[in-house]
């Protein structure tokens, strides 16, 4: 992508690039990368911000547009969706979108479509926004998440849907090794960035407003780390501790191996594996800012014939790839990526690992199976499934203060005032009578 363009055609090629599959937490860096420092957090809030009201935005846009754009002309169409989003959620002067809007449209070669673009924009702007006519529309998710959503999830889905076009917070987890909570509180306070004690994760943090992590005290020698408070709960039913033996099956990049070290005091034997060897290294990168060791291994975890020595496990923790819909507010291009054919598969991946991974098991053992998923089919389901099948295993009642009760583990749905959408199940090995 070329430097010179202005923000706004930059932009429109990242989500011409989503469109086509690139997530953009791959596509934003590099290009991010090529600009001037003070422009990224523009480029990252207008990117972000078209993908959360991608299918809204896009109901409009095709109902403004006579005939859609010659598919050459596509990135025209992603141009004017994120002039329509600065137009509807910004407060930046209407006549500066427009006219730079139309520069934008030149600047990336399409001076014949400016006509278009300008006129489409000018429409948009006096006559407002339109009542959305399709529930695609009015909650801007794409119509079979919706629908899936609504099966699932008859009392929630409407509240799903909305919470998840609301930015999420940010949320800290304070190194209890480096010092308490209520400290790391204070020491925010004085630094001038105001949070609150999280309700759930012991050592959480809810700041009132993002802030880069460079500003947080003490961040560079690990005082802090950031962590969703669903994704810090990971510790309350792994209960790891000094001198075990802990699997973290899928690890990458290392939040939940990190919490799980704090946890255990460092002084646990840790093996992270993950198969990405582009994600392994962040794991190791979290590790030394927090000053922890775990052994990495780059394998696919359910081929334990490539990796494992044959060593049982006190307690293994599976946080499997999943459809990550409970993380749609944090990454709102899963509208664009996802589809209704991946989840299927999903599901016989995460069953795959499952089953596997339980032979690393002592007898007596916890895995805690973890997804950032809200839909059944990857979570209550395949521990339903696993345990109509696997006579040693047994489910720990499922008893917190947070999320639903499934029945076979607990759901958190994304709340708008703290956690993202998470699913916890415990499993233990042996027969029920053998686990009270
Ligand atoms: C939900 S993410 C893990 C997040 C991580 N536990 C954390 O808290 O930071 C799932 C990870 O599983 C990895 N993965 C997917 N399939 C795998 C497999 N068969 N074996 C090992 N890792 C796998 C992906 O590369 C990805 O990093």
């Amino acid at each position: 992508m070329a430097r010179e363009l202005p923000l706004r055609a930059v932009a429109a090629q990242i989500i011409q690039a989503v469109e086509q599959g690139e997530s953009l937490s791959q596509c934003l860096p590099h290009t991010a990368a090529d600009l001037d420092p003070d422009l990224r957090p523009q480029l990252q809030a207008l990117c972000y911000g078209t993908c959360r009201w991608f299918h809204r935005l896009d109901s409009e846009l095709n109902g403004r547009l006579r005939k859609p754009l010659r598919r050459q002309d596509r990135v025209i169409h992603h141009l004017m969706l994120v002039a329509l989003f600065q137009l509807r959620f910004s407060d930046n002067a209407t006549y500066a979108i427009l006219n730079e809007t139309v520069e934008a449209c030149k600047a990336l070669g399409k001076t014949p479509l400016a006509g278009l673009v300008n006129g489409v924009l000018r429409a948009a702007e006096r006559e407002g926004a339109p009542e959305p006519a399709t529930d695609e529309a009015r909650y801007s998710h794409p119509g079979w998440m919706i629908a899936k959503l609504r099966h699932n999830w008859p009392d929630h889905w409407a509240a799903i849907l909305d919470a998840n076009n609301i930015q999420a917070p940010m949320t800290l987890r304070a190194n209890t090794l480096h010092g308490t909570r209520d400290e790391y509180l204070e020491r925010l306070r004085e630094a001038g960035i105001p949070g609150k004690a999280t309700r759930f994760a012991p050592h959480g943090i809810q700041l009132d407003r993002p802030v880069p992590v460079d500003l947080l005290p003490g961040f560079a020698e690990g005082d802090a780390s950031v962590q969703d408070e669903a994704a810090q709960l990971c510790t309350q039913w792994l209960q790891p501790e000094p001198g075990q033996r802990i699997l973290d099956a899928c690890a990458a990049p290392g939040g939940k191996t990190c919490a799980i070290l704090e946890a255990a005091a460092n002084q646990a034997e840790v093996i992270a594996i993950d198969e990405s060897a582009q994600r392994l290294p962040r794991i190791q990168e979290n590790l030394d800012r927090l000053h922890l060791s775990a052994t990495l291994k780059e394998a696919d975890a359910g081929d334990t014939d490539s990796w494992w020595d044959g060593a049982l496990f006190d307690s293994i923790l599976l946080d499997v790839p999943c459809s990550a819909t409970g993380v749609i507010r944090r990454h709102p291009d899963i509208k664009l990526l996802r589809r209704e054919t991946d989840i299927t598969p999903l599901a016989g991946i995460q069953s795959g690992l499952l089953a596997n991974l339980w032979a690393t098991l002592k007898p007596g053992g916890r895995l805690v199976y973890a997804t950032c998923s809200v839909f059944p089919q990857e979570n209550s389901r395949i521990i339903r499934r696993f345990l109509d099948q696997q006579t040693d295993a047994s489910l720990l009642p499922a008893d917190a203060p947070w999320g639903l009760d499934t029945g076979y583990g607990r759901q958190l749905l994304p709340d708008p005032q703290s956690h993202d959408g998470f699913f916890y199940a415990c499993l233990v090995k042996g027969r029920p009578e053998e686990c009270q």
